[in-house]
């Protein structure tokens, strides 16, 4: 069912289905979320069994402000809070200790929380709404299986869960790729996966360096080497490895898609070619809904050129790397 996200009734309606241990999915400024109220871990083990995805992988807690974050944390370090009123409201999850006895399902069995302050109009006035009726934050994962895509339209949420799930219609997420994620409850600052916030912005306003995610870093599902799967098998290669599997494809009957900056050349007919764009914000706000856009053409091989080593690109490339490992 789809719900206008600007219409205040919708949202009303959303609202009331999430207080009453419900699901919604709604649109964020990254990718749609599939959310149930953080409150209530009857509600939450909803979204583990429609996703299909593993109990102990913790969910991002959304939050209306920052004063709602507090009730889910133990304690916010100076490092968190900086990072707070630098990013928030936007595309930036924190992961700080969790208060005792709150959100344990969304928490999948850590003593941590994912908190999350969206920015999206239609989120805000979502989890406003929801605040009104009593519920402190919504819990919600990408609105997508387990594995798969995550979805930057509504349309391709009610493709993953059919039409009974209510889906509040916000149009095209304007960033495309999941938030960027700082776990800020080690001490340092460790960036446990690269969004569209530049590691040198994040830094800055956090007043130190970010570390790597050593061995013991909690498990995230975005974080699996394969994830973000299309159906059809993608590969990343370089220009100059593209062009050379170009020309040894010969008249193969392969239904093949190459989504690359550059134009390949000696393509055979038939090669499907997507242009990458050049700045790496609209590549990341196209690339999952290229992906199932040449899902839904029946690619099977998708040939993708490597993003640029610029660190602008992380987040697109680290979702190439793990699409690429599925
Ligand atoms: O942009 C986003 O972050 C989207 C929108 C809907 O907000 N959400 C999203 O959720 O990407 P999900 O569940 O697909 O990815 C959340 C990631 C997972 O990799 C999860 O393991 C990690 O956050 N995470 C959540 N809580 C955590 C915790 N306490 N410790 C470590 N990782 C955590
Ligand atoms: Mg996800």
């Amino acid at each position: 069912m789809l719900l206008d996200g600007t219409d205040a009734r919708a949202l009303q309606q959303a609202a009331e289905l999430l207080a009453a241990g419900e699901l919604v999915a709604f649109p964020t400024e990254t990718v749609y979320g599939l959310g149930a109220r953080a409150d209530n871990n009857a509600a939450v083990s909803k979204i583990f069994g429609a996703k299909g995805r593993p109990v102990n992988h913790p969910l991002i807690v959304h939050v209306a402000e920052t004063g709602e974050a507090e009730r889910f944390a133990r304690d916010v370090p100076l490092v968190a809070r900086r990072l707070m009123d630098a990013f928030w409201p936007g595309p930036l999850t924190l992961i700080l200790p969790r208060a005792e006895g709150i959100a344990t399902a969304a928490a999948g069995g850590q003593t941590s929380i994912g908190l999350r302050c969206p920015s999206h109009p239609v989120a805000r006035a979502l989890l406003a709404a929801t605040q009104r009726l009593g519920v402190a934050g919504v819990a919600a994962p990408s609105a997508n299986r387990f594995g798969r895509i995550s979805p930057t339209q509504a349309s391709h949420v009610t493709s993953e869960f059919g039409d009974s799930l209510a889906v509040l219609d916000g149009g095209a997420c304007e960033i495309g790729i999941e938030s960027s994620i700082v776990d800020c409850s080690r001490g340092h600052p460790v960036l446990l996966r690269p969004g569209v916030l530049a590691p040198a912005r994040i830094e800055a306003a956090a007043g130190e360096p970010l570390r790597k995610p050593d061995a013991d870093a909690p498990r995230a599902s975005g974080t699996l080497a394969a994830h973000y799967a299309p159906n059809a098998t993608l590969r990343l290669m370089s220009q100059q490895m593209l062009t050379s599997a170009l020309q040894l494809l010969g008249d193969q009957p392969l239904k093949l898609a190459v989504y690359s900056r550059s134009v390949p050349l000696g393509a055979p007919d038939g090669v499907r070619h997507r242009r990458m764009p050049l700045l790496a914000d609209q590549a990341a706000h196209e690339l999952f809904s290229v992906l199932r856009e040449l899902d839904a053409e029946g690619a099977q091989l998708i040939w993708v050129e490597e993003p640029p080593a610029d660190p602008e690109w992380d987040g697109v490339r680290d979702r190439l790397l793990r699409a690429a490992a599925s």
